[in-house]
């Protein structure tokens, strides 16, 4: 009998933990939007006690998802779960996931606690959670370097306090799939009331077996798998939610399995999530990678076009990806550009759409194709989140390979019109500096990178900017044909953040 694979998605969670990708609250809401129209069954949608930006996005998505499962997290803390609670209650199909950790290190060395106590305050905590909710997760954190006796009796009394979800985390990413197996299998052994319940795992990828592993689960008994797109998450990420799906979708016989995933709405997930957080994949990553589906040399090319199968163990269009992507010019209309909006899989209102389409016409003026990677990143930074507390009101760059570079910055500043002069190696480098100069704050530039959308000298550049300011990073993200223009964008988008969350502790104070 086939068995169905739950999937349990937290790229909004522990993905957006992981350096670069987080996301705020409209972004986040975007992302929970489509990953429920690639069919997962849970969304993990943030961490809610983690601040109060956590737990309003949580909450919006709580309140915008029907379909999917919207979990939360929580520590087995009262005052977390408290706030977890308020937070997702609103959903269709809530959830609080709760967690402690198990192995003798962490319990020792982070918790400071006995195993005893460790199993007590799971069981009080989880039988909390579910006085409030009916779905309640538990998940031993570090579970795969934790004594398989003790995770049976733990997860035996969380099972009776009310948790319908066992999840077995491999935190650091060390197990390996024949371990992985016994392991489970061991515990399934030990364990009165597993068998009752859903078994979830939630496997990292430190040693690149995170998938692998998850695999290995399933074929123990696991039907719950939890993963990210993309892989992103904490170090080396988290199992890859397209790679997982696109292993059921094409040998699922291997596994007795299958799932809801919509594997043709894959492409489009993983772009959407790229386009957001600037972090694009490598191009040779299995199934979303710019080269999973091209075939580069002659002998190839020759087989797939007598027989695509020669070469190819499943198509293109099967993971959603179309090669007619070129799409509109500057003649199209609103009309066109409105149908394409939606296509690729984006609500945006009536305001919105006027905003955007603007900002199309006029790059479709600089450039003479659009493609889809275009149109996403205008949709994705076209609409910000954040007030416009600096706005660039010009900038003059003089730079050569014989004369040092300068550049004048003039920004529209609440303290009003204010410019930068700077010198430096760099035209990039020269106009950060002259920026600093009309911000008077003590920041420090942790990260900049700058890269192309799609092909060809006009493509847009699409510059991120990471910026620490009292202990806090800040990103910054902005597209333009002009790169220079496109890092400024970006490094006064992130001062932007910077300043409305100033705003909020200040106003959270009063
Ligand atoms: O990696 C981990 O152990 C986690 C838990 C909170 C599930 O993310
Ligand atoms: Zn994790």
């Amino acid at each position: 009998m086939t068995k169905r694979i739950s999937f349990f998605d937290t790229t909004l969670r522990d993905g957006e933990q992981s350096p670069g990708c987080s996301m705020n609250h409209r972004e986040k809401l975007m992302m929970a939007r489509q990953l429920e129209k690639l069919g997962v069954d849970v969304i993990e949608a943030g961490f809610a006690a983690a601040s109060p930006g956590d737990f309003e996005s949580v909450k919006a998505i709580a309140d915008h998802i029907s379909e999917s499962t919207v979990a939360v997290l929580a520590r087995t803390v009262k005052e977390d779960i408290d706030k977890a609670w308020e937070a997702v209650k609103g959903a269709s199909k809530p959830r609080i996931h709760t967690f402690i950790a198990t192995s003798p290190i962490h319990m020792e060395y982070k918790l400071k606690m006995t195993p005893q106590q460790v199993a007590d305050r799971a069981e009080e905590m989880v039988a909390y959670a579910a006085s409030l909710c009916s779905q309640v997760e538990f998940s031993a954190e570090d579970a795969t370097r934790s004594d398989t006796d003790f995770l049976a009796e733990i997860f035996d009394r969380v099972i009776m306090a009310g948790a319908k979800i066992i999840n077995i985390p491999d935190t650091v990413g060390y197990t390996t799939p024949d371990e992985f197996y016994e392991f489970i299998m061991d515990i399934r052994k030990k364990s009165k009331y597993l068998d009752n319940v859903q078994i979830s795992v939630h496997c990292h990828n430190d040693l690149g077996l995170g998938v692998a592993n998850s695999l290995a689960a399933i074929k123990a008994g696991a039907t719950q798998i939890e993963c990210t797109v993309n892989g992103i998450g904490e170090r080396a990420g988290n199992a890859a939610l397209e790679e997982i799906a696109m292993v059921l979708s094409v040998r699922g016989d291997k596994y007795g399995a299958n799932s809801n995933i919509n594997t043709q709405e894959i492409t489009r997930t993983s772009n959407m999530l790229s386009s957001i957080t600037g972090v694009n994949v490598q191009p040779n990553k299995a199934i979303v990678g710019a080269n999973a589906f091209a075939h580069e040399s002659g002998i190839h090319q020759h087989g797939v076009l007598s027989n695509r199968e020669t070469y190819e163990i499943m198509t293109p269009e099967s993971v959603g990806l179309s090669k007619n992507n070129l799409v509109l010019g500057k003649h199209s209309g609103r009309h066109a550009f409105k149908d394409k909006v939606i296509s690729l899989g984006y609500q945006i209102d009536d305001d919105q759409l006027n905003i955007i389409f603007a900002q199309f016409k006029d790059l479709a003026d600089k450039k003479k194709q659009i493609f889809d990677r275009d149109i996403e990143i205008l949709l994705t930074r076209g609409i910000k989140e954040t007030r416009d507390y600096y706005k660039l009101e010009r900038f003059v760059v003089n730079s050569g390979n014989t004369i040092t570079t300068t550049a004048s910055v003039v920004l529209d500043t609440p303290e009003g019109i204010r410019e930068g002069i700077s010198f430096a190696q760099g035209p990039v480098d020269a106009s950060f500096k002259a920026i600093e100069q009309c911000v008077h704050k003590d920041i420090t530039l942790e990260d900049f990178s700058l890269q192309s959308i799609t092909e060809g000298t006009d493509a847009l550049g699409y510059a991120v900017v990471k910026l620490r300011y009292k202990d806090k990073h800040f990103v910054g993200r902005d597209a333009s044909i002009d790169v220079v223009q496109a890092s400024i964008s970006a490094y006064i988008n992130a001062v932007n953040k910077l300043m409305q969350e100033e705003e909020t502790q200040e106003a959270m104070a009063v």
